[in-house]
């Protein structure tokens, strides 16, 4: 299975809007997508569905119809996960909704990770439990991949999110906070990976459940430029957008000699992504992405252009990204 989260631990850069329009841009591209919900802020989901939607998947009581629904019997000790709903959103695009609720979901996924040493099996049945979820989901609907949206932290939901994650994708902006969240992240993956291959080694012979290899492969960055502030000096921009590579190539991929590419020249930066001023807004008003923004939505004039730069942007984005993590693209898509 292809899953693909997108992750940084330093918050506000991007990584929900990224997921929510590749996975529109990927449905589009004649890929078949299920978008997960991870994140206990539930972003995402309020993206992708509007609040009397969002109403009927959060009453009070159980949610039977979230991500929260599905891991809701391991939460409570009594059995194993049950099948995901999977929200429709188009034909080609499916979203496994997120829950404010998930944050409960914390402590339990901590108390498991430790247990697993000691071959408990109810303890590997809660660790793979967002696997077992995002795979049954993936089955459900035919898909090809899952787009998987975290929360910025390096917390027991995030740790579980990555072992389900094939490759991993990693949004980052020009400033201090994100090359200090890149090197937080290399070390982490390598010691989550390490952790879990201890830990399969110890799978109890009689569990009946199929186990997340943990392959969390990095597989490039993404430079976010609307996440920089517009006040600050060029040079001050242009200092840390020079280490943005060297930062990824030794935290991230743990290589050893210094890496001298730029942002335009390494084959690990995806895209330098613009800010798209007021599609922005426009986009989140109009509940679709900013590519599909229409003047009746707002976006007249020198908008109508700038939507078509920015489908363009994350057409080419997700060839880069269908490159890297092979997702397999339907030929009369491939256009650069
Ligand atoms: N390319 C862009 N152009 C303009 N605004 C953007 C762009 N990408 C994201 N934003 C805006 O930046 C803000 C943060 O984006 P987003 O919520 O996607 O970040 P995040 O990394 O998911 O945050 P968190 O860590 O809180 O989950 C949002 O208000 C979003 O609308
Ligand atoms: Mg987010």
């Amino acid at each position: 299975m292809i899953s693909i989260a997108f992750f940084n631990n330093k918050g506000g850069v991007g990584k929900t809007s990224l997921v929510y329009h590749l996975s529109w841009m990927f449905s589009e591209m004649g890929v078949k997508v299920v978008a997960v919900d991870l994140d206990p802020q539930a972003n995402l989901s309020a993206m992708f569905l509007d609040e009397d939607r969002l109403d009927k998947l959060w009453p009070d009581g159980d949610h039977p119809e979230t991500v929260l629904g599905a891991v809701d019997p391991i939460l409570r000790g009594k059995g194993d996960i049950k099948s995901p709903h999977v929200e429709d959103i188009t034909d080609h695009l499916g979203l496994v909704a997120g829950d404010l609720g998930l944050s409960r979901f914390e402590a339990k996924l901590s108390e498991a990770w430790p247990k697993c040493v000691d071959e408990d099996e109810s303890a590997f049945r809660v660790v793979s439990a967002f696997y077992r979820v995002i795979t049954q989901a993936v089955e459900t609907r035919n898909a090809q991949c899952a787009l998987i949206d975290v929360g910025p932290n390096l917390g027991a939901i995030n740790r579980s999110a990555m072992i389900a994650a094939s490759n991993v994708l990693v949004p980052v902006a020009a400033d201090l906070y994100s090359l200090q969240g890149l090197k937080n992240l290399g070390p982490t993956f390598r010691e989550w990976r390490k952790q879990w291959m201890d830990r399969i080694a110890r799978k109890p012979l009689g569990l009946d459940v199929e186990l997340p290899v943990g392959e969390m492969r990095p597989s490039g960055y993404i430079i976010l430029q609307h996440a920089v502030r517009l006040d600050r000096p060029v040079r001050a921009y242009e200092r840390w957008m020079e280490r943005i590579p060297r930062t990824y190539h030794t935290e991230v991929l743990g290589e050893s000699a210094t890496c001298t590419l730029d942002s335009t020249t390494d084959p690990e930066c995806l895209a330098l992504l613009k800010h798209y001023r007021s599609l922005m807004p426009l986009a989140q008003d109009a509940r679709k992405p900013m590519f599909h923004l229409k003047s009746a939505d707002g976006a007249l004039g020198a908008h109508l252009s700038a939507v078509q730069e920015c489908f363009r942007d994350f057409r080419l984005l997700a060839n880069s990204i269908a490159e890297k993590c092979k997702v397999p693209l339907p030929s009369s898509t491939l256009w650069k």
